[in-house]
């Protein structure tokens, strides 16, 4: 028997596909802002930038070993922070990875956040081609997973050319709630949301 996904805080499950690593959007971080590679005993750190983005969920001391735990050597070439001028952390993203998503290696964009005095300025779109450029040296898909009600991120997923992925259970009610609150020509293309 399939269990239908939960609904949570954030909505219910999302999943989205890139079928190729084709075209990425280059679109540069703004001036004053660069990435750099988190290192193993920064955990704090990407916490503290989790707690302050994330409306939905509490994120608790051992989040991050449950997310990243099963392979930390990857971190310091998968997990990034993007940091202003005198180098403070204000926002995070991974080029994280699945080797058998549906059969095939794929890419993951992962925990992507950026504190709130810091959105709607851009970052996330910088951040977002350079986390898509470090998979696109190592993988030929990519994938995420995200929640209905994240109507920002999934409008920068879509323009990035992630697609729903309508094979996921209960994919079509979830994106009928998405198309409610977004409209996107990509959403369109999917017809008989
Ligand atoms: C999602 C998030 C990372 C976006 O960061 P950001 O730096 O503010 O994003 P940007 O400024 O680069 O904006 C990206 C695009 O999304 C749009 N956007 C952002 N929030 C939006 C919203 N609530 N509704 C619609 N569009 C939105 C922006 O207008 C922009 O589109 P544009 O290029 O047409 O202007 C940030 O809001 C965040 O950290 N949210 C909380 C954590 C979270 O939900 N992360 C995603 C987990 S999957």
């Amino acid at each position: 028997m399939v269990v239908p996904p939960e609904r949570g805080p954030a909505g219910l499950p999302v999943w989205m596909v890139r079928p190729n690593m084709d075209n990425i959007p280059q679109i540069a971080l703004p001036e004053g802002f660069s990435m750099r590679p988190m290192r193993l005993d920064e955990i704090g750190l990407w916490t503290d930038i989790w707690r302050d983005a994330e409306p939905y969920f509490q994120i608790k001391g051992d989040t991050f070993m449950g997310v990243y735990g099963l392979d930390l050597p990857a971190v310091e070439r998968r997990v990034f922070f993007v940091v202003d001028e005198p180098g403070v952390a204000v926002g995070t993203i991974s080029a994280w990875y699945d080797r058998n998503f549906k059969g095939v290696d794929a890419g993951r964009i992962h925990w992507v956040a950026v504190r709130p005095a810091f959105q709607n300025r851009g970052l996330a779109k910088g951040m977002m081609t350079f986390a898509m450029n470090r998979l696109a040296q190592w993988h030929r898909v990519a994938y995420l997973d995200t929640q209905s009600k994240r109507i920002g991120a999934i409008k920068l997923y879509l323009d990035f050319g992630f697609l729903p992925d309508m094979d996921a259970d209960g994919a079509v009610e979830a994106w009928r709630e998405v198309a409610k609150d977004l409209k996107h020509p990509a959403l369109a293309a999917a017809g008989s949301l």
